[in-house]
């Protein structure tokens, strides 16, 4: 029988790498798998020099005793196109394949990864590698989905890419003209004569263009997203049915994802939380929440994280199974249909002979196999969430070029990293158990009552027509500092920032602060919010309300308390701006917040703006730490605290829109019954319950 994707129950497995074992050790594999409750293993992904050991020689026999073997075990193929680590041949033959760093050093094989994503010598190569796997195996029973290449994120300063880049140039320019004009070349002297002289952003004597970098960035990304769109294509020349994807990188700086997305038949992410730091789990659920985003809502796949260590960090802490299990869970609870792990068995041999694995070296008879096992069970038990999706009150906006434009040289302060700021606004939703969506500016605004955008760097007068609009009919849209400051060519706006949303704001920055360590301080001038004085640090818009109706909520000063800074003294940290009905920019609320806020007082403006809004939290009154998600009609109650906490059934039972007089709950996890009349649920910490109405 032919496997189907979706799998019926949550997917569960990893990268399954044979080729780095004997033949006897697959039979071992395939039993312990099934075993584990293994689902799906993604093959093949670093097997090119295996399966072509010579340039047109392709040796696929053993690969399909693998997939017969995994096929005869109950366990679908996530089969993947081996070209994220071209051979050494390859290189050997084609130097020009091989990548060239900024400063002109060209990378080598004996590692992985090494090829220019602009080479059509690599292109063609790993398209006929693609096209002999495609062929052998689109007709296989075990194969579910397609994997391209690995991780693709791959950039490249060489001549190959100097020249594609001129083609991306010519695409984007049409000439010399307009490519001078957003280049804005005349300072410095940078007239190009033609788009021959153009070259990639190399080490150059001082600060490079902001314009030609941040083209360079979108050029990167697209030059990745082409590789992946040749390999799919010729897989569907062999398959037209099953999906086909790659496996992103969460906030992956080399590629904006938002413009890869309706390429992917299913978003899949690598995660690697780091154990040693505190707010790892946190970030974790924005990038879920990013993942689940990209595709409107589709539930995602988690193709790889760890059990436990990884090997790659200076000092690589491990984790509990407990901990893995959470992790796992709530990847779940933010929408991913799989459970993947980098990787089934842990390897012998290599650099990643200390990645912690599915299966350790130990054996089976381990801590972390055990965990494993029971992570099987718990997925098994949550089938009825497979394909159920979420909803949010609340979009954080999230941008790529924006991110890129805002990580330029020569800016203001190098402490303002758009990527650390949206963690920074997303950590007190979370802490609130508001669920979020992650969306690009351009996206459909109308369903949410509040929209957040702390670190929009770039914007465009489309994406300000459409914030506008958002607002005038009714929205309610908060922004952060640094935001709508330059424009797709990195050139400032001119008058007060974020000037295309000065009406709707009624507040602008006519000078961007980067503050004295030990920041300075601010006063509120809205008691509901605080009373404390507030220290605003790192970075603030030197700002004013220009408008009868904005209010100043939080401003600097006295002049005492900023020597030096004194001209600062009153400068809007925190403005809104309100209005009901009747004027030119509508009936919505927009709030600007310039400066960097201590975590408590951001916490204070975004509670109040989501409350004003009418934005309903998860379980109001459970205590800090708990985490709420809902996906269709199962509730996903996670304890990230050290202790055990209690959970009011007709709390659970409201967060499902039942009626917490007479709801029946049932944990999917254990089977265990609840009804209002009951006590509090106990819930262990690192614990996970998964209530749904009783069928
Ligand atoms: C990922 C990669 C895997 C493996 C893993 C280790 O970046 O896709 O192949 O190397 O890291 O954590």
């Amino acid at each position: 029988m032919t496997a189907r994707w979706p799998l019926p129950t949550i997917a569960f497995g990893g990268d399954y790498n044979p080729e780095q074992w004997d033949r006897s050790v697959w039979r071992e594999d395939v039993a312990l798998m099934q075993r584990a409750g293994v689902t799906l293993v993604t093959v093949g992904v670093f097997a090119w020099s295996r399966i072509e050991p010579e340039p047109d020689r392709f040796e696929l026999d053993w690969l399909r005793e693998v997939l017969d073997l995994l096929h005869d075990g109950g366990i679908a193929v996530d089969l993947a196109t081996p070209t994220a680590s071209p051979p050494p041949w390859l290189g050997a033959m084609h130097p020009e394949t091989l990548p060239v760093t900024a400063d002109g050093v060209r990378l080598t094989w004996g590692s992985r990864n090494q090829f220019s994503p602009s080479s059509p010598i690599y292109r063609a190569r790993a398209l006929a590698v693609t096209r002999a796997v495609a062929q052998a195996f689109a007709d296989h029973p075990a194969v579910v989905m397609w994997h391209v290449g690995n991780e693709l994120g791959q950039v490249d300063h060489s001549d190959v890419a100097a020249h594609a880049f001129r083609d991306w140039l010519t695409q984007r320019y049409g000439g010399v003209e307009a490519l001078n004009r957003s280049w804005a070349t005349d300072v410095w002297s940078q007239g190009y004569r033609s788009l021959a002289e153009v070259q990639p952003p190399r080490a150059a004597p001082y600060h490079r263009n902001p314009a030609q970098a941040l083209d360079f960035r979108r050029f990167t990304s697209d030059e990745l997203r082409s590789l992946y769109r040749e390999q799919r294509a010729v897989i569907r020349e062999h398959d037209a049915r099953r999906p086909v994807t790659t496996n992103l990188m969460g906030f992956f700086a080399l590629a904006d994802y938002a413009t890869w997305a309706d390429d992917l038949d299913v978003v899949a992410d690598d995660a690697y939380p780091d154990p040693a730091d505190p707010r790892a789990l946190t970030d974790a659920a924005l990038t879920q929440d990013l993942m689940r985003s990209l595709r409107g809502g589709q539930p995602w796949l988690l193709m790889e994280s760890a059990t436990s260590g990884v090997g790659w960090r200076a000092h690589d802490l491990t984790k509990s199974p407990a901990r893995s299990r959470l992790e796992s869970l709530q990847a779940v609870a933010h929408g991913a249909d799989a459970v993947c792990f980098f990787q089934w068995r842990q390897a012998r041999s290599g650099p990643e002979r200390f990645h912690s694995a599915m299966l350790p070296t130990a054996g089976p008879d381990t801590a972390v196999h055990a965990g494993v096992r029971r992570l099987g069970a718990d997925l098994a038990r949550l089938a009825p969430v497979v394909g159920t999706r979420s909803s949010a009150q609340v979009a954080l906006l999230w941008d790529w070029p924006s991110w890129w434009a805002a990580r330029g040289e020569a800016m203001p302060t190098d402490r303002l990293d758009p990527l650390e700021t949206l963690r920074a606004w997303h950590r007190p939703l979370w802490d609130a158990r508001v669920a979020v969506d992650v969306v690009g500016p351009p996206a459909d605004l109308g369903g949410y009552r509040a929209v957040l955008a702390p670190a929009l760097h770039l914007i465009d007068d489309i994406v300000a027509a459409h914030l506008r609009a958002y607002v005038a009919a009714g929205g309610t849209l908060v922004l952060g500092p640094f935001t709508g400051v330059v424009d797709p060519s990195t050139h400032l706006h001119r008058g007060r920032t974020p000037a295309l949303l000065g009406d709707v704001l009624g507040a602008g920055v006519q000078e961007h602060v980067p503050l004295p360590d030990g920041g300075v301080t601010a006063r509120w001038r809205d008691s509901a919010l605080g009373t404390e004085e507030v220290r605003v640090h790192d970075f603030t818009g030197h700002a004013d309300a220009l408008d009868p109706l904005t209010e100043v909520l939080l401003a600097l000063g006295p002049a005492d308390d900023l020597p030096g800074l004194e001209h600062l003294a009153g400068s809007a940290v925190v403005t809104r701006r309100r209005q009901e009905t009747g004027g030119t920019t509508g009936a919505g609320t927009a709030w600007l917040v310039t400066g960097v806020l201590p975590d408590v007082d951001l916490a204070a403006v975004l509670h109040r703006a989501l409350a004003d809004a009418g934005v309903e939290p998860f379980l109001p009154g459970a205590p800090a730490g708990v985490e709420v998600t809902r996906r269709g009609d199962a509730l996903f109650v996670l304890n990230h605290t050290a202790a055990e906490v209690h959970l009011e059934i007709a709390q659970l039972a409201l967060a499902l829109d039942l009626d917490p007089a007479t709801a029946t709950l049932t944990d999917l996890l254990t089977a265990r019954r609840f009804t209002t009349t009951d006590t509090p649920v106990a819930l262990a910490p690192q614990g996970v319950l998964v209530p749904m109405e009783t069928r």
